[in-house]
């Protein structure tokens, strides 16, 4: 039975679980759950619980189990795939970690930090540094996405190649079930190899298994040195040679690697007007070094791009001399991506493949937007050192609303079709949400279904996590 609104009855033992300070019913003041941050994406809501403590998620979750209503858990609410909105607004509760924020513990002796799962990321990068030490998880949305958030989408960014994703930084979880009861997931230990590790089941889950309400991270030692450099060069041929000459002849240090497409800079000026790249060239790499004090890094990247455009493969280079000039560089790489949302709809991908087919993967894109959607604006950027694309297409500006939606569904299918005829996949980093729900469940096998819906039934019999995220719904509850 779908619930379509809530009496008062309900509305109370809502209130009796969260406080009258955590439930939220009123149209208005749930709005800012309800739509998402590029403005693409907007749902319905019975009501928004925003529990104080864990012991309060306990109680939401037993209450909302025996009154059988489904459960969108949210964090920063800055996904890209409509995982904690519900576009279907078929009836649910919101449940909003964003009061449950306090940092418990850092362990600098230990390297590991300890917090509630609404603790924004930055807030945890911030407690890190202050201790001398580094949670390496950087993203655009850091200063509004939760470390419950991350856990749940297991989210990449610009260190992954350094230091992996967020289920490579991730030591231990707490958890609520979906009838309420608490898993403490926590060791502390680098190594324990007793059995299923069930927190990698939470990773990646998108809300479909449970209520994240801690999160235990590694850190790592603050690097005493980076070094940034940003580079032109004249093909993504070159760039990939460039990342693999890197590696070897920078000892490994490589932090950062990202490659941004000359039309891109276009999309950062909309945010900063003034803005310009450091160098003219088609495609435009901003690398970063880091490292502990005892090495000349400024050394090892100069001598490296020295001889780096000797060979031909960078055309021009720009070290960063300040950590103030390596901020602008960064600036640009952000700012694309906010010009991108202020432009309006968009198709936005994800697509990662082998790090040595990412030429052929972007020309074999621009190629299908060139030939079948003309006016229609590619856009190729990302994380490279992953072998992660973000194949972006804007619409023409003069075309309406629906029809652009319409071909943008077309124009996403074609670029889905490229990656995986190359043997990658659809969702490198953002995760699956509503929007690539079909095209995931569509490809797995039917082994692979089964093993997924036997974890899903067995956390979540009733089938209450965020319906329709991630996997089929029945769009109704028991
Ligand atoms: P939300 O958006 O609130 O939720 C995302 C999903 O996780 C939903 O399915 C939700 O139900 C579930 N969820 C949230 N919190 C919990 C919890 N406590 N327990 C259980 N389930 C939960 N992502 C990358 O990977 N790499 C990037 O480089 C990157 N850059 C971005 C840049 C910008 C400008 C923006 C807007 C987004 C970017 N993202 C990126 C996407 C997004 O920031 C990440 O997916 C992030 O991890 C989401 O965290 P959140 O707290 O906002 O989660
Ligand atoms: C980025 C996000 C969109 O890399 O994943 O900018
Ligand atoms: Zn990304």
């Amino acid at each position: 039975m779908t619930v379509h609104s809530l009496t008062p009855d309900i509305l109370s033992a809502l209130e009796g679980a969260v406080g009258r300070n955590g439930l939220t019913a009123e149209p208005a003041g749930m709005a800012k759950y309800l739509g998402d941050w590029a403005g693409d994406y907007h749902g319905g809501a019975l009501a928004v619980l925003r529990p104080g403590s864990v012991a309060d998620v306990e109680a939401s979750m037993r209450l909302c189990s025996e009154l059988g209503l489904g459960v969108i858990p949210q964090g920063g609410n800055t996904g890209l795939v409509s995982g904690a909105i519900d576009t279907n607004g078929t009836g649910m509760v919101v449940v909003s970690l964003e009061r449950l924020n306090a940092i418990r513990r850092i362990d600098p002796v230990n390297f590991v930090l300890q917090a509630d799962a609404g603790c924004v990321l930055q807030a945890i990068k911030d407690a890190s540094e202050a201790r001398g030490c580094l949670f390496p998880l950087a993203l655009g949305a850091q200063g509004s996405c939760q470390i419950g958030g991350n856990a749940a989408t297991n989210a990449g960014g610009v260190n992954v190649l350094r230091y992996g994703m967020a289920r490579d930084l991730i030591l231990g979880l707490e958890v609520v079930l979906s009838d309420g009861e608490l898993w403490n997931g926590f060791s502390g230990l680098r190594k324990n190899n007793s059995g299923y590790d069930l927190k990698q089941l939470f990773i990646g889950s998108e809300g479909t298994l449970g209520i994240i309400t801690g999160v235990e991270v590694k850190l790592f030692p603050k690097p005493a040195q980076v070094e940034t450099a940003y580079l032109g060069l004249a093909s993504f041929e070159a760039a990939i040679a460039l990342f693999n000459r890197a590696r070897r002849d920078c000892s490994d240090l490589i932090s950062a690697f990202e490659i941004i497409g000359a039309e891109c800079i276009e999309l950062a000026r909309l945010i900063e007007p003034g803005m310009t790249a450091p160098v003219a060239a088609p495609v435009q790499v901003l690398i970063e070094l880091s490292s502990g004090p005892a090495i000349d890094l400024n050394g090892m990247l100069a001598g490296f791009l020295a001889d780096a455009m000797e060979e031909g493969l960078v055309t021009n280079a720009v070290l960063a001399t300040s950590s103030a000039q390596a901020k602008t560089f960064w600036a640009i790489r952000e700012g694309l991506v906010e010009g991108q949302a202020k432009r309006g709809y968009h198709v936005r991908t994800d697509l990662s493949v082998r790090i040595s087919d990412i030429p052929a993967l972007i020309e074999r894109a621009r190629r299908l937007v060139a030939t079948e959607h003309r006016g229609w604006i590619s856009l190729a950027y990302g994380h490279a050192g992953d072998g992660n694309i973000h194949f972006n297409v804007l619409p023409p500006l003069d075309l309406g609303a629906t029809e652009a939606r319409a071909r943008g569904a077309e124009v996403t299918a074609g670029l889905y079709d490229i990656a995986v005829d190359l043997g990658g996949s659809i969702s490198a980093e953002h995760g699956i949400g509503r929007s690539r729900r079909h095209e995931f469940w569509d490809a797995l096998s039917p082994t692979h279904r089964r093993m997924i819906t036997a974890l899903k039934t067995a956390l979540d019999p009733k089938g209450r996590m965020n319906p329709g995220c991630l996997l089929p719904s029945t769009e109704t509850f028991p």
